[in-house]
C-alpha cells in the first residue's frame, strides 16, 4: 500500500491516479471528502484529514510501503514559515511513528538554503527535519519552476491580452510540468530504488524565458503577439494581499521572486538526462489552450 499526501493537488493526484492505473492498493489523503472521492471511487482508501492531525495521519501512513509528502500551500497563514514547520513537524512524527521506510518528500529546487529564497525555506527546514530520521530512507524531490503557475494568468490573458511576470521576461528559468513531476515520483516508490538521504532537482526539458512561455501560449489559444507585461515588486504585493493572501506569504513570495531575478534561486546540478523531464512549454501551452476554451 502507498499514501499519498495532497492527492487531490496537482501532483499527488497523478501520483495516485497512475498507482491505480497499475493496480496498487492507495491510500489518499486530503482534507474534503468530495474531492477525494473520484479515487475513492477507483479504489483508493481515501483518509480525510488535516496533516496537521498527527495522530490521524500516522494511522494513514501505518503499513504503507512509501509514502508521498508534501508541504501544502497556505495563502492565509499568519506566519508563513511556522506554518510550514507545523505542518513539517506533524509529517515528520507521522512517519516516525508509522514505521514507514520509504519516503519521497515534494521539496524545491533552492532547499539547499535556509535563508533568502523566501516560501522555500520553509521546505529547506522540512528537509532538514526529515533527514534527522533514523532508518528511513528519503527522496527530496527538488522541481523548479511549475509550468501550471501560468494557470492563474488564464483570466488576466483573457481580459487584458497580455501575460502579466514579475519574473524578468527575459531570464530563463527552468520551468517543469507537473505530471512530470509525479510520473517521476511514481517511479521511484514504485521501484523503491533510494537510500540514505538523497535529493534530486527535477529541471523540465530546458530553461525558458516569460517571453519564450508567451509566444507558446499565444501560439497555442491562437493569439499573436502576446505580450509579457513586467510587474513590479510593489505592485506584485498589491496584487497579492488584494487576492486575500496574508503579509507574511506575500512577504516570501516577494523574497522569492527577488531570488529567482537575481538568479541566487537556481539548481546546483548541471542539466543532465537524469533530471530533465519531457514535457515541454509548448504541450503544456496546449493543455492550457484547453482550459482558455472552457472559460
Ligand atoms: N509552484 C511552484 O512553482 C513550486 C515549485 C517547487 C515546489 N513547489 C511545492 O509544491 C507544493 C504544491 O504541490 P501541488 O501543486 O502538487 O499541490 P496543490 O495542487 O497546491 O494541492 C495541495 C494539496 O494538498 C492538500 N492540502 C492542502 N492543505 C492541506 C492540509 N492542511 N492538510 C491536508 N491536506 C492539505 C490539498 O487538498 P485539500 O485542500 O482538499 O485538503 C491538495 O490535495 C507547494 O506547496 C511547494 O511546496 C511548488
Amino acid at each position: 500500500m502507498y499514501a499519498i499526501c495532497g492527492a487531490t493537488g496537482n501532483i499527488g493526484r497523478i501520483i495516485a491516479e497512475r498507482l491505480l492505473d497499475q493496480g496498487r492498493k492507495v491510500r489518499v489523503i486530503g482534507r474534503n471528502a468530495k474531492k477525494l472521492q473520484p479515487l475513492a471511487d477507483r479504489g483508493a482508501d481515501a483518509i480525510v484529514a488535516d496533516l496537521t492531525d498527527t495522530k490521524a495521519i500516522t494511522k494513514a501512513f501505518t503499513g504503507a510501503t512509501a509514502v508521498y509528502v508534501l508541504i501544502p500551500p497556505n495563502m492565509t497563514a499568519k506566519d508563513v514559515r511556522k506554518y510550514q514547520n507545523r505542518i513539517g513537524e506533524s509529517i515528520t512524527t507521522a512517519i516516525k511513528n508509522s514505521g514507514v521506510r520509504h519516503v519521497v518528500n515534494l521539496s524545491s529546487v533552492g532547499a539547499h538554503k535556509s535563508e533568502g529564497m523566501g516560501i522555500v525555506n520553509g521546505l529547506y527546514d522540512q528537509e532538514q527535519r526529515l533527514n534527522k530520521l533514523e532508518g528511513v530512507n528519503v527522496l527530496h524531490l527538488r522541481p523548479s519552476f511549475f509550468m501550471e503557475n501560468h494557470l492563474w494568468q488564464l483570466n488576466t490573458i483573457k481580459e487584458h491580452g497580455m501575460l502579466a511576470s514579475t519574473m524578468k521576461a527575459d531570464t530563463p528559468v527552468a520551468q517543469i510540468a507537473t505530471a512530470d513531476i509525479a510520473e517521476f515520483a511514481v517511479k521511484r516508490i514504485t521501484d523503491l530504488d533510494f537510500t540514505g538521504k538523497v535529493t534530486r532537482e527535477l529541471l523540465g526539458p530546458n530553461d525558458v524565458t516569460m517571453t519564450d512561455v508567451a509566444t507558446a501560449i499565444g501560439t497555442a489559444i491562437g493569439t499573436k503577439n502576446l505580450n509579457v507585461q513586467q510587474v513590479s515588486l510593489d505592485d506584485t504585493r498589491k496584487h497579492m494581499l488584494g487576492m486575500g493572501a496574508s503579509e507574511s506569504v506575500v512577504d516570501s513570495m516577494i523574497e522569492l521572486y527577488e531570488a529567482v531575478n537575481k538568479g541566487t534561486w537556481s539548481p546546483t546540478e548541471q542539466r543532465r538526462p537524469e533530471n530533465t523531464t519531457p514535457t515541454t512549454i509548448e504541450a503544456f501551452s496546449r493543455t492550457f489552450s484547453t482550459l482558455y476554451e472552457k472559460q
